[in-house]
């Protein structure tokens, strides 16, 4: 368990929104709801895709297997689902998803 939890921060394009410390085990959708910011979900299980995003910088636990919702093309260019992925380390997310 690393000293401090990862800081989260969230853009839209190129213009920051807010940025959330994590929490223990908190998914991506709960840390930017920490930031004021909502993520639009449905499943909330990885089916979906809904809460895709791009990760723009920084690790994710990408569950294995991978989610329903993503493929390795999503993945290629940056996409998680914040519904159901933590981040490992600080992370910068853009709120609009890949394509
Ligand atoms: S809300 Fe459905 S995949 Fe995240």
């Amino acid at each position: 368990m690393p000293d401090t939890l990862p800081l989260v921060r969230f853009f839209r394009g190129q213009k920051t929104i807010g940025s959330a410390q994590a929490k223990p085990d908190s998914t991506l959708v709960e840390i930017a709801h920490l930031a004021g910011i909502t993520i639009p979900t449905n499943c909330t299980s990885g089916n979906c895709g809904t809460c895709l995003v791009r990760l723009i910088d920084g690790d994710v636990e990408m569950p294995d297997p991978i989610p329903p919702g993503l493929d390795e093309h999503l993945i290629e260019e940056g996409g998680i689902l914040t519904c159901c992925i933590n981040p490992s380390s600080d992370c910068d997310i853009d709120v609009i998803p890949p394509l």
